[in-house]
Protein backbone atom coordinates (compact mmCIF):
# COMPACT_ATOMS: atom_id res chain seq x y z
CA UNK A 1 0.00 0.00 0.00
CA UNK A 2 1.99 3.19 -0.93
CA UNK A 3 0.61 5.12 1.66
CA UNK A 4 1.25 2.94 4.48
CA UNK A 5 4.97 2.82 2.54
CA UNK A 6 5.24 6.62 2.80
CA UNK A 7 4.03 7.00 6.44
CA UNK A 8 6.90 4.22 7.16
CA UNK A 9 9.65 6.41 4.83
CA UNK A 10 7.93 9.47 7.47
CA UNK A 11 7.73 7.32 10.31
CA UNK A 12 11.88 6.66 9.74
CA UNK A 13 12.49 10.20 9.08
CA UNK A 14 11.13 11.95 12.53
CA UNK A 15 11.51 8.84 14.54
CA UNK A 16 12.05 9.68 18.39
CA UNK A 17 15.60 7.35 18.71
CA UNK A 18 15.86 8.15 22.77
CA UNK A 19 11.84 5.76 23.04
CA UNK A 20 14.59 3.16 21.92
CA UNK A 21 16.58 4.41 25.28
CA UNK A 22 18.12 6.98 26.61
CA UNK A 23 21.80 5.88 26.54
CA UNK A 24 20.68 6.09 22.61
CA UNK A 25 21.50 8.22 20.27
CA UNK A 26 21.65 8.37 16.08
CA UNK A 27 24.92 7.90 15.22
CA UNK A 28 27.20 10.74 13.56
CA UNK A 29 30.53 11.76 13.12
CA UNK A 30 31.19 12.04 16.32
CA UNK A 31 31.10 8.29 16.90
CA UNK A 32 32.96 7.34 14.13
CA UNK A 33 36.21 7.02 16.23
CA UNK A 34 34.17 4.69 19.32
CA UNK A 35 32.75 2.66 16.62
CA UNK A 36 35.89 1.65 15.03
CA UNK A 37 36.83 0.69 18.38
CA UNK A 38 33.32 -1.10 19.31
CA UNK A 39 33.50 -3.43 15.69
CA UNK A 40 37.56 -4.01 15.88
CA UNK A 41 36.69 -6.30 18.80
CA UNK A 42 35.51 -9.83 16.70
CA UNK A 43 33.14 -11.06 19.88
CA UNK A 44 31.26 -7.57 19.02
CA UNK A 45 31.68 -7.40 14.67
CA UNK A 46 32.25 -11.24 14.03
CA UNK A 47 28.38 -12.18 14.05
CA UNK A 48 27.11 -9.55 11.75
CA UNK A 49 27.16 -10.08 8.49
CA UNK A 50 26.42 -6.75 7.32
CA UNK A 51 29.31 -4.82 8.58
CA UNK A 52 31.63 -2.84 6.34
CA UNK A 53 35.16 -5.37 5.97
CA UNK A 54 37.49 -4.44 6.78
CA UNK A 55 36.81 -1.98 9.65
CA UNK A 56 38.69 0.92 9.18
CA UNK A 57 38.04 4.73 9.90
CA UNK A 58 37.18 5.60 6.67
CA UNK A 59 34.92 2.33 6.11
CA UNK A 60 32.70 3.17 9.56
CA UNK A 61 32.10 7.08 8.16
CA UNK A 62 31.28 5.58 4.77
CA UNK A 63 28.85 3.29 6.59
CA UNK A 64 27.18 6.06 9.48
CA UNK A 65 27.17 8.55 6.40
CA UNK A 66 25.37 6.05 4.11
CA UNK A 67 23.27 5.09 7.25
CA UNK A 68 22.11 9.00 7.51
CA UNK A 69 21.48 8.92 3.81
CA UNK A 70 19.01 6.02 3.77
CA UNK A 71 17.27 7.47 6.94
CA UNK A 72 16.31 10.60 4.64
CA UNK A 73 14.73 8.07 2.33
CA UNK A 74 13.25 6.55 5.08
CA UNK A 75 15.26 3.13 4.43
CA UNK A 76 17.26 2.65 7.66
CA UNK A 77 18.45 3.82 11.34
CA UNK A 78 21.84 3.27 12.55
CA UNK A 79 21.93 4.26 16.54
CA UNK A 80 24.14 3.90 19.00
CA UNK A 81 24.27 3.47 22.78
CA UNK A 82 26.80 5.59 25.10
CA UNK A 83 27.89 5.23 28.81
CA UNK A 84 27.57 8.50 30.40
CA UNK A 85 31.08 9.63 29.96
CA UNK A 86 29.80 9.40 26.15
CA UNK A 87 32.03 6.35 25.01
CA UNK A 88 29.94 3.59 22.32
CA UNK A 89 28.60 0.68 23.98
CA UNK A 90 26.67 -0.41 21.45
CA UNK A 91 24.39 -0.13 18.20
CA UNK A 92 21.21 -1.18 16.90
CA UNK A 93 20.83 -0.96 12.90
CA UNK A 94 17.48 -1.22 11.19
CA UNK A 95 16.44 -1.72 7.92
CA UNK A 96 13.41 -1.27 6.65
CA UNK A 97 11.37 -2.32 3.47
CA UNK A 98 8.13 0.49 3.84
CA UNK A 99 6.80 -1.73 0.88
CA UNK A 100 6.90 -4.44 2.54
CA UNK A 101 6.30 -2.74 5.77
CA UNK A 102 9.10 -5.00 7.26
CA UNK A 103 12.62 -3.94 9.00
CA UNK A 104 15.43 -5.51 9.99
CA UNK A 105 17.02 -5.24 12.84
CA UNK A 106 20.79 -6.39 13.97
CA UNK A 107 23.02 -4.90 17.08
CA UNK A 108 25.42 -5.72 19.01
CA UNK A 109 26.65 -4.88 22.80
CA UNK A 110 30.59 -4.03 23.33
CA UNK A 111 32.26 -7.58 24.96
CA UNK A 112 31.99 -6.15 28.59
CA UNK A 113 28.76 -5.80 28.25
CA UNK A 114 27.75 -9.23 27.13
CA UNK A 115 26.99 -12.02 28.82
CA UNK A 116 24.91 -9.69 31.43
CA UNK A 117 22.14 -11.62 31.71
CA UNK A 118 19.68 -8.77 30.02
CA UNK A 119 20.52 -9.42 26.57
CA UNK A 120 16.54 -9.94 26.25
CA UNK A 121 15.60 -6.99 27.62
CA UNK A 122 18.22 -5.40 25.70
CA UNK A 123 17.12 -6.75 22.30
CA UNK A 124 13.30 -6.40 22.85
CA UNK A 125 13.28 -2.50 23.70
CA UNK A 126 14.48 -2.80 19.37
CA UNK A 127 11.66 -4.79 18.58
CA UNK A 128 8.92 -3.11 20.42
CA UNK A 129 10.43 0.35 19.43
CA UNK A 130 10.70 -0.78 15.55
CA UNK A 131 6.64 -2.11 15.82
CA UNK A 132 5.86 1.18 17.56
CA UNK A 133 7.34 4.00 16.12
CA UNK A 134 8.07 2.92 12.78
CA UNK A 135 5.15 0.72 12.81
CA UNK A 136 6.07 -1.69 10.58
CA UNK A 137 4.11 -4.71 10.59
CA UNK A 138 6.83 -7.55 10.05
CA UNK A 139 10.09 -7.93 11.82
CA UNK A 140 13.03 -9.87 10.41
CA UNK A 141 16.34 -11.17 12.32
CA UNK A 142 18.87 -13.60 11.58
CA UNK A 143 21.71 -15.00 13.32
CA UNK A 144 24.38 -17.33 12.71
CA UNK A 145 24.63 -21.00 12.99
CA UNK A 146 26.71 -20.93 16.26
CA UNK A 147 25.47 -17.40 17.91
CA UNK A 148 23.02 -19.22 20.20
CA UNK A 149 22.65 -16.37 22.74
CA UNK A 150 21.06 -14.19 19.80
CA UNK A 151 19.10 -17.42 19.28
CA UNK A 152 17.92 -18.27 22.32
CA UNK A 153 16.47 -14.26 22.77
CA UNK A 154 15.34 -14.22 19.47
CA UNK A 155 13.05 -17.41 20.25
CA UNK A 156 12.54 -16.34 23.45
CA UNK A 157 10.75 -13.04 22.25
CA UNK A 158 8.31 -15.23 20.08
CA UNK A 159 9.70 -14.82 16.72
CA UNK A 160 9.18 -17.39 14.44
CA UNK A 161 11.72 -19.75 12.43
CA UNK A 162 11.81 -19.74 8.64
CA UNK A 163 14.65 -20.81 7.14
CA UNK A 164 18.05 -20.55 6.54
CA UNK A 165 19.32 -18.54 4.38
CA UNK A 166 23.15 -17.88 3.43
CA UNK A 167 24.41 -13.89 3.82
CA UNK A 168 27.34 -12.39 2.01
CA UNK A 169 29.60 -10.31 3.68
CA UNK A 170 30.87 -7.16 1.95
CA UNK A 171 34.19 -9.04 1.40
CA UNK A 172 32.78 -11.49 -0.21
CA UNK A 173 32.55 -14.76 2.77
CA UNK A 174 29.66 -16.51 2.89
CA UNK A 175 27.81 -16.86 6.24
CA UNK A 176 24.82 -19.86 6.58
CA UNK A 177 22.03 -17.84 8.71
CA UNK A 178 19.06 -19.15 10.76
CA UNK A 179 16.01 -16.35 10.12
CA UNK A 180 12.96 -15.12 12.12
CA UNK A 181 10.48 -13.33 11.72
CA UNK A 182 7.32 -11.32 14.37
CA UNK A 183 4.24 -10.23 13.49
CA UNK A 184 3.20 -6.82 14.58
CA UNK A 185 -0.06 -8.53 15.62
CA UNK A 186 2.06 -11.52 17.07
CA UNK A 187 4.19 -9.31 19.22
CA UNK A 188 1.44 -6.94 20.41
CA UNK A 189 -0.65 -10.15 21.43
CA UNK A 190 2.60 -11.55 23.43
CA UNK A 191 3.16 -7.99 25.24
CA UNK A 192 -1.16 -7.76 26.01
CA UNK A 193 -0.98 -11.05 27.29
CA UNK A 194 -1.47 -11.57 31.18
C1 LIG B 1 23.71 -10.99 21.31
C2 LIG B 1 23.94 -10.08 22.51
C3 LIG B 1 23.30 -8.71 22.27
C4 LIG B 1 23.26 -10.73 23.72
O1 LIG B 1 23.49 -9.97 24.89
P1 LIG B 1 24.11 -10.71 26.18
O2 LIG B 1 24.16 -9.73 27.30
O3 LIG B 1 25.40 -11.34 25.79
O4 LIG B 1 22.99 -11.83 26.44
P2 LIG B 1 22.69 -12.71 27.73
O5 LIG B 1 23.85 -12.83 28.67
O6 LIG B 1 21.41 -12.21 28.34
O7 LIG B 1 22.44 -14.15 27.09
C5 LIG B 1 21.34 -14.36 26.23
C6 LIG B 1 20.73 -15.73 26.48
O8 LIG B 1 21.64 -16.72 26.02
C7 LIG B 1 21.85 -17.66 27.06
N1 LIG B 1 23.20 -18.20 26.88
C8 LIG B 1 24.36 -17.59 27.11
N2 LIG B 1 25.39 -18.41 26.78
C9 LIG B 1 24.82 -19.57 26.35
C10 LIG B 1 25.34 -20.79 25.89
N3 LIG B 1 26.64 -21.01 25.78
N4 LIG B 1 24.47 -21.75 25.51
C11 LIG B 1 23.13 -21.56 25.59
N5 LIG B 1 22.57 -20.39 26.03
C12 LIG B 1 23.43 -19.43 26.41
C13 LIG B 1 21.67 -16.87 28.34
O9 LIG B 1 21.37 -17.70 29.45
C14 LIG B 1 20.48 -16.00 27.97
O10 LIG B 1 19.29 -16.75 28.03
P3 LIG B 1 18.18 -16.37 29.13
O11 LIG B 1 17.75 -14.95 28.82
O12 LIG B 1 17.10 -17.36 28.92
O13 LIG B 1 18.86 -16.48 30.46
C15 LIG B 1 25.45 -9.90 22.81
O14 LIG B 1 26.00 -11.15 23.21
C16 LIG B 1 26.25 -9.38 21.63
O15 LIG B 1 26.31 -8.19 21.40
N6 LIG B 1 26.89 -10.30 20.87
C17 LIG B 1 27.74 -9.96 19.72
C18 LIG B 1 26.94 -9.46 18.54
C19 LIG B 1 25.79 -10.35 18.18
O16 LIG B 1 25.84 -11.57 18.25
N7 LIG B 1 24.72 -9.68 17.77
C20 LIG B 1 23.49 -10.33 17.35
C21 LIG B 1 23.58 -10.66 15.91
S1 LIG B 1 22.00 -11.33 15.41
Amino acid sequence: MPAEAEAIRRAVRTASIELLGDDCILAGAEHVPGLVDLLSDPAVSAPIHDLPRPITKDSIWAWVRDAEKLRQDGEAILAVTANSSGHVTGFFRFTILPERSAAEIAGARRADHQNSGDGAAWAARSFGWAFDALNVRLIGVTAAFDNVRSARIIEAAGFVAMGEQDNIRPDGAVRRSRYWEMTRDAWRAKCHAP
